[in-house]
């Protein structure tokens, strides 16, 4: 199969959610690959019902439609491909910076700056209702990448200064936009072109766990039912997380936590 192509890029100077654009044009049968992009959004989603915001022009925030045809205890690596084709265009752009502006995957959504600020979050949203005949379920995957904004923790509100960051403040200069996207879309065709085969998928999950900095740290994971804490150990080939609880293996899915947060 060949891989997906990310041509058909569509640029919003404002809207209020390319994710909600994207569910939308998939409900109308849009092919696998359509891109949005906004300059801003009005009504940008987060995880957990939050919402995602950033000033006019100074982010990267982009949706991008896939239909991955993969077994439900494996979709989160469709999220995991977009967030790896993100590390392989920070590294493109921001490795002459030197080797502390690479940025690193906090499991399950985020991509972290050597100091641990989330410079990235990513939401996938699926609509299983609205397959069409013939065609693999539609995954919306967007991520809002932080390139220039904030500009120093003068520009965050009290409570995320020292937790979120950006490109800007890594690599200290302003990150060009354009040539960021532009790195990103070469690097979706092969990374989601890996979904399509077991040796692809398992080639991006040793990606994934060679840039994962949850592995080897001591975490609590919030799930819906309860709580538990322990060391992370690995990352399965279906982008599972692997928790070593008190001697006890636990393997996590994406879809049922709601925080993993250092432990202590
Ligand atoms: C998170 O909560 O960490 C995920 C944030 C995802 C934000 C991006 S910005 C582009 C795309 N459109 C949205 O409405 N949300 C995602």
């Amino acid at each position: 199969m060949p891989d997906t192509v990310f041509t058909d890029v569509r640029r919003f100077a404002s809207i209020d959610s390319t994710n909600r654009y994207l569910l939308d044009e998939a409900r109308a049968g849009a092919p696998a690959g359509v891109v949005a992009v906004a300059d801003h959004q009005t009504a940008g989603r987060g995880r957990l019902g939050r919402t995602w915001e950033a000033p006019a022009g100074a982010n990267l925030l982009l949706s991008v439609l896939l239909r991955p045809g993969l077994a439900p205890d494996q979709r989160h690596l469709a999220t995991s491909a977009v967030a790896l084709a993100a590390v392989d265009a920070v590294d493109a752009l921001c490795a002459p910076a030197g080797p502390g502006a690479g940025v690193g995957v906090k499991w399950p959504n985020d991509l972290v700056a050597r100091d641990g600020r989330k410079v990235a979050g990513i939401l996938a949203e699926a609509d299983l209702a609205s397959t069409a005949p013939g065609s693999p379920d539609p995954v919306v995957v967007g991520i809002g990448l932080n390139v220039n904004w904030p500009a120093s923790d003068d520009d965050l509100p009290p409570e995320l200064r020292g937790v979120a960051g950006s490109l800007r403040q890594m690599v200290g200069a302003e990150v060009d936009r354009e040539a960021l996207l532009a790195a990103l879309l070469a690097a979706l065709g092969p990374r989601v072109g890996a979904l399509a085969t077991g040796a692809g998928r398992a080639r991006l999950a040793a990606d994934l766990r060679a840039r994962c900095v949850t592995l080897g740290a001591p975490v609590r994971v919030d799930l819906a039912d309860g709580s538990f804490t322990g060391t992370a150990t690995d990352v399965t080939d279906e982008g599972h997380l692997v928790v070593d609880a008190g001697g006890v293996t636990r393997t996590v899915v994406a879809g049922d936590v709601i925080h993993v947060r250092p432990a202590g």
